[in-house]
């Protein structure tokens, strides 16, 4: 270990901590494999003392007025904006997506920042009439306690942003364990936090990779809602616990997205849309388009259009502004996308372009970098169809009508997002009626949510709840119905009614 490495530690009830056992793991970068820090390997111990600390500031957090929880998101907002290119390059070095894309994912939690922000002077429940005289009801968004948030790699600022913010506006405290692969990043946006004035205890982060951490976390008994983006594996065991211990728990997890183009659609809009939404942040994307479904009477030409492009991306490292994908996250992610390009070989699919690790030069040597990968006479039953690569590989599946491509799209377990490329008004009310998505794109690509809205979506891609939006509260209130009788007498609801 090099003298001038720094060693992070874990933030709990306010003072900056080692991990109990001392055991540390490290952070790189993927483009350089350039060694970035020592952070605590947490285990039981330490996310227990976090627990214990975030339960201890909700008795205090829970009373502060909600437009005064709120001033302070703005605060934090405020903060973000100011430090967004320095949050961005932090990004940028640990995780390697471009200097576009790592400011986009800052800004998405700038506006999570206002816009719940903004909750804190509306949090609104509703009254209705009741059925008897002199009588009220009001139903009131409570907190719900201690909310663990265990975030992913891709969106190493916005993801936790999503996450917490509703979560601290309605009046609950937080324990946070960002990815092992971006500890820094989570680490800064806490400290913006405290610099916001946000009292100590509120949020606690601890490092550390699933096992022990994450599960150490999803099995604390004093946790009363998880919070988790990853992948469908782990989402499954996380709830496993969490229906052992009866606890709430809400999980976004992967995306078999596709882009389907019509034999009517612009072709020359569809291949930026592909391109941005299938090879932008190296496919790394829970919404990354890696299913073209095109109809035969275009693919020829849409193809011809298409491959150059994608042959004249530019790899390399994300902080250089001439590139436009940067490294995979790490050797292990690089070796799953590498295996899915033998299993499409092996399933009999063509691949076109791509294929294969991308070796760099200078000090990239020890990147982690795949070639964009498109695979054609792809059949919509092929593994490489159906599963999550999460890499820059999109497998062509060819239709010859709508109804066959609404079909295509509908036929695998995950429902997050989809786009249609057509002109055609029918076709655009057609898919939006018959598609099972969490959300729809018409004619533009499958990535790019804005945090207003409800984010999520149907079948293996979560648990039915949303992220972001109004939607968002719904995870970390509790519903609480007050009726009060006025009427000085015993009133019985549906018999005196
Ligand atoms: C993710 O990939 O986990 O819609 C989130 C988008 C981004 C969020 C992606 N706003 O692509």
């Amino acid at each position: 270990m090099s003298n001038d490495t720094p060693t992070y530690q874990n933030y709990i009830g306010g003072t900056w901590q080692a991990s109990y056992s001392g055991q540390t793991f490290a952070n790189y970068n993927p483009a350089t494999g350039e060694l970035l820090g020592h952070f605590p390997l947490s285990d039981h111990i330490d996310v227990t003392a976090a627990v214990v600390a975030a339960r201890d500031a909700f008795e205090r957090w829970r009373l502060v007025p909600a437009p005064k929880r709120g001033e302070i998101l703005y605060r934090v907002g405020e903060l973000m904006t100011r430090h967004k290119e320095e949050l961005a390059r932090t990004m940028t070095i640990e995780m390697g997506k471009v200097l576009k894309e790592t400011r986009g994912d800052v800004q998405e939690g700038i506006d999570m920042a206002y816009y719940m922000g903004g909750e804190g002077r509306r949090l609104a429940g509703y009254t209705v009439p009741v059925e008897l005289p002199n009588k009220t009801g009001m139903a009131l968004r409570d907190p719900v306690g201690v909310v663990a948030c265990i975030t992913p790699w891709n969106f190493p600022v916005a993801i936790p942003t999503w996450k917490m913010f509703p979560a601290l506006i309605a009046g609950n405290t937080v324990v946070l364990k960002p990815a092992e692969d971006t500890p820094l990043s989570a680490l800064r946006l806490v400290e913006l936090l405290y610099e916001a004035g946000l009292p100590e205890g509120v949020v606690n982060i601890v490092f550390g990779p699933g096992k022990p951490t994450g599960e150490a976390l999803v099995q604390q008994p004093n946790v009363d809602v998880i919070s988790f983006t990853g992948s469908t594996e782990t989402g499954r065991r996380v709830a496993l616990y969490a229906a052992r211990a009866l606890k709430r728990v809400s999980l976004e997890l992967g995306g078999k997205n596709a882009v389907i183009v019509m034999d009517d659609a612009d072709l020359d809009l569809a291949v930026e849309g592909i391109l941005w939404s299938a090879y932008g942040t190296t496919g790394q994307r829970c919404t990354a388009c890696s299913r073209l479904i095109v109809h035969r009477a275009v693919q020829d030409t849409l193809l011809e259009k298409l491959v150059p492009r994608i042959q004249a991306l530019r790899l390399g490292n994300g902080l250089d502004e001439h590139v436009d994908v940067g490294p995979i996250i790490n050797a292990k992610q690089l070796a799953r996308v590498q295996n899915y390009t033998e299993i499409g070989l092996e399933e009999g699919a063509e691949l076109v372009t791509g294929g294969a690790v991308a070796h760099l030069q200078g000090d990239l040597t020890n990147g982690h970098f795949y070639q964009p990968t498109l695979f054609t006479n792809v059949r919509p039953d092929m593994r490489i169809a159906q599963e999550e690569i999460f890499g820059p590989t999109l497998s062509v599946i060819t239709i010859d009508s709508l109804d066959e491509a609404i079909r295509v799209n509908n036929t695998t377990k995950y429902g997050l997002s989809s786009a249609i490329y057509t002109q055609n008004a029918n076709a655009v009310q057609r898919a939006t009626r018959d598609i099972t998505t969490g959300i729809l794109y018409v004619n533009s690509g499958t990535t790019g949510a804005e945090i207003q809205f409800p984010f999520g979506g149907t079948r293996g891609t979560g648990n039915g709840h949303r992220e972001a939006g109004i939607a968002g509260l719904d995870v970390f209130t509790e519903w609480k119905v007050v009726y009060t009788d006025y009427s000085g007498k015993l009133q019985k609801a549906q018999i005196d009614a």
